[in-house]
């Protein structure tokens, strides 16, 4: 854990990402002496709730962060590709939630379930960078069968929530719902399309060439790196849903070796950082609702794909799964806070 006696500092406390992480420190305990809340010119000189207090909101410069031991930067690629190195000199170790330095090779891209041995060396400030939100959940979910049988190709489908675009998405979904049920038109601000009663591909950048979005490309660029494997394809589709919070995947995977049913069930159930939800008898599985607020991936749905060729006793390499999970809490500022806690282990 991190100390109490350590300052803290969120850069972009005001944002969807900051506040969670502001949140998760608040239900430590973490004394808000020691949090530094970090924002744009527009909100500095006000102040943001934490906890019944009132911490004042510093403008980022260089003096924000003065006497800072931990640095969480809940900002944009651009920022933070420009003040994470400013951090690092005042002698602050940084964990940056952006795509700044994802894939940077000297750069750790760490989630503490698969490789937060990454994180645990002793040294000057490190910086270490936080992976994307679908990733992360999708990786966690993923570690159990990938230690036990392999994974050789992973299909993927995500339905994620508006606010992985930040708090103004969450403004525009809500008020755009409002728009709609009062027979309005709703203009999209945020989105390039209506959000509410509304499903889309995911609004990142479309590569003309491949047909690939941003989104996609950073879930196969970036579990290359976390499972220092570039050998196993994922095929990612990712989608927009008009869910405020917690993003959902739909997964095929290939094994290396088969599993039946039960072999997956004790390899997840014996997994870190996740939960099952599976009652084919009420048709009970993980929703987005339940993962709202929640630490793990919610897992469900977990089956041998009927339409492969099945080995011998009931065994498959072929197998399908659903999970959601919080994609503010453990896609972004709880996986951030668990990779500082490893710092901090060794500090
Ligand atoms: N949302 C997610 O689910 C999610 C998940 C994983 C990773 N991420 C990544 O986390 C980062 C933050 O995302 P978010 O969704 O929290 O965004 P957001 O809600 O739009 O918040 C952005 C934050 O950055 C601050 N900011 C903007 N310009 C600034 C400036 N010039 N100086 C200082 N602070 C400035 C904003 O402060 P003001 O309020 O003062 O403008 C706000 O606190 C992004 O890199 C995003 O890709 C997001």
């Amino acid at each position: 854990m991190i100390p109490a006696s350590s300052t803290v500092a969120i850069v972009g406390a005001t944002g969807a990402v900051g506040r969670e992480a502001l949140a998760i420190l608040q239900q430590r305990n973490h004394p808000p002496a020691n949090i530094r809340a970090v924002a744009s010119e527009r909100s500095a000189g006000g102040t943001i709730n934490y906890g019944g207090t009132h911490l004042p909101i510093h403008t980022l410069s260089v003096a924000a962060f003065e006497g800072v031991n931990i640095s969480i930067f809940c900002t944009g690629a651009e920022l933070s590709a420009r003040w994470a190195r400013e951090a690092l000199n005042a002698g602050s170790h940084v964990i940056d939630n952006s795509s700044a330095f994802r894939l940077d090779p000297g750069v750790p891209l760490v989630i503490p379930e698969i490789n937060g041995d990454l994180a645990r060396s002793a040294g000057p400030p490190r910086l270490i960078a936080n992976p994307n939100c679908s990733t992360i959940l999708l990786l966690t979910a993923l570690e159990p069968l990938r230690q036990r049988f392999g994974i050789s190709r992973a299909v993927v489908s995500t339905y994620q929530a508006v606010s992985g675009a930040g708090a103004p998405a969450i403004d525009e979904l809500l008020s755009q719902t409002r728009a709609v049920l009062e027979g309005h038109t709703p203009r999209p601000a945020v989105f390039h399309t209506p959000c509410a009663f509304n499903v889309f591909s995911h609004d990142s950048a479309v590569d003309p060439l491949s047909g690939v979005n941003g989104e996609e490309r950073k879930m196969i660029d970036e579990s290359a790196k976390i499972w220092r494997d570039t050998s196993i394809p994922i095929t990612p589709t990712c989608i927009r849903v008009p869910v405020v919070r917690a993003h959902s995947a739909s997964v095929a995977l290939t094994l290396c070796s088969p599993a039946s049913e039960a072999d997956l069930f004790h390899a997840l159930h014996a997994g870190k950082g996740l939960s099952i939800i599976d009652d084919r008898s009420e048709n009970h599985f993980p929703t987005p609702l339940q993962a709202v607020g929640g630490d793990v991936v919610l897992v469900g749905r977990i089956r041998l794909d009927p339409s492969m060729p099945m080995h011998h006793h009931g065994q498959s390499r072929h197998v399908c799964l659903w999970l959601c999970g919080d994609q503010l809490r453990k896609g972004a500022a709880l996986n951030a806070l668990q990779i500082a806690d490893l710092l901090h282990a060794i500090a």
